[in-house]
């Protein structure tokens, strides 16, 4: 193959976490006394709900057409109907301001391809950490990722030059919830300097208090008077909220004259959802009762595992959304996670491998992500080992 001939943009792509994390534990042999618990990687692993797989079963004659790209009109009205009951709006029209997507990831890249213009030296804001796509979409578009590190005010970067800002609430990897203030003064930034917001909800249904979902993009931008989402748009997905993240399917919701664009390189992408999948997710937005009850499993868990720090020098909080416990280390996170695995066969991501070196450090460093998918007794008993092994340091 001639490398020279492929795209020079891929060259410019970090090494995906999970990459770096098999690299730092090739020839460690973990403890073979202790069975093996991976909580590195954020897969949804309670059961997909039969609804969902009877709804896919029953549209299986959907395989015999090719869908549109806008998706099926009753779709975008189960969304629509959706997001106007989890965010209180009023109005939210199916027609133009939804549209579905194959899962949240592949829209978080599409959409930076379809929006930036790389001949104006673009400038895209990611968290940091952060989830990798926005990083790699960013460079793939020809723009330049700047990094407002976690903890950080939205005046520590200059703005001028962003085309586009990615927000993660509930964050991956910190579970943080962006309030009404933020998203004041991140919608009067993008009214400043014209840029577009890309907000990556795909954590909103997973929260442990019931009375308080997260506050949502939407939700605020509703709030606050803008009622057309001017510049807005909203990553929402199934994967997490109805565990079923080999569906590939979500969507996304805001600004209409943006969907419109993005719906034309949408239709040149070729990423039409399958009308099996389209009729499952109807199925999926339409019930609220398997979500709930996913949210007590995950409930459940920090009820179990938070006491286990009792006593410790690991410290955890729980999160205000999603479902990642995401603590301090006292050592190197690499190191933490390495030996972890070595004494005691249990997986956990280090968190300088969800950041970028900016601002003078790098804001994942002596932090490790736990991700409580694996069933609760799996957790307890990790969160234990976790708990020995900290002792230790
Ligand atoms: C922050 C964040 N955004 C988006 C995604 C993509 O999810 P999906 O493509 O399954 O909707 C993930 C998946 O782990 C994620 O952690």
């Amino acid at each position: 193959m001639e490398i020279q001939r492929l795209n020079p943009r891929l060259a410019s792509l970090q090494t995906y976490p999970f990459e770096r994390l098999g690299a730092l534990l090739a020839g460690v042999t973990p403890n073979p006394a202790l069975r093996p618990i991976n909580l590195s990687i954020g897969e949804p692993k309670h059961p997909t709900p039969a609804l969902v797989k009877d709804a896919l079963a029953a549209a299986l004659g959907g395989l015999s057409v090719y869908p549109r790209t806008a998706g099926l009109p009753e779709l975008r009205s189960a969304i629509a109907a959706w997001a106007r009951r989890r965010y209180a709006l009023d109005a939210l029209d199916p027609e133009t301001q939804v549209l579905p997507v194959n899962g949240s990831r592949e829209a978080l890249f599409s959409f930076t391809q379809a929006l930036i213009d790389p001949g104006k030296a673009a400038k895209v804001v990611c968290p940091n950490p952060f989830y990798q796509i926005y990083e790699g979409a960013t460079l793939l578009a020809g723009a330049t990722p700047v990094f407002l590190n976690d903890g950080m005010g939205f005046d520590a970067i200059d703005w001028r030059g962003v085309q586009l800002a990615f927000a993660c609430s509930p964050g991956n990897p910190t579970g943080r919830v962006m309030n009404l203030q933020a998203w004041r003064e991140l919608f009067e930034l993008s009214d400043r300097h014209g840029f577009v917001i890309a907000s990556d909800e795909c954590y909103s249904e997973i929260y442990c208090d019931e009375a308080k979902p997260p506050l949502g993009a939407l939700d605020a931008a509703w709030r606050l008077g803008r009622r057309d989402f001017r510049r807005l748009v909203v990553f929402s997905s199934l994967s997490k909220r109805s565990n079923a993240p080999g569906m590939r399917s979500g969507f996304v919701a805001g600004d209409a004259a943006l969907l419109k664009t993005y719906l034309l390189y949408r239709t040149y992408h070729g990423s039409a959802m399958s009308h099996s999948v389209q009729h499952a997710s109807i199925a999926a937005w339409k019930d609220e009762a398997h979500v709930r009850e996913n949210r007590r499993l995950y409930a459940a868990k920090y009820s179990a595992v938070l006491p286990l720090f009792d006593g410790s020098s690991l410290k955890a909080e729980k999160p205000q959304g999603g479902f990642y416990l995401w603590i301090r280390t006292p050592v190197d996170d690499a190191a933490f996670a390495r030996d972890l695995h070595r004494q005691y066969n249990v997986l956990v991501l280090p968190g300088s491998f969800l950041a970028r070196e900016a601002h003078g450090t790098n804001p994942g460093r002596n932090h490790v992500r736990i991700a409580l998918v694996a069933p609760l007794d799996e957790c307890v008993e990790a969160l234990g080992r976790i708990m020995q092994f900290a002792k230790a340091l």
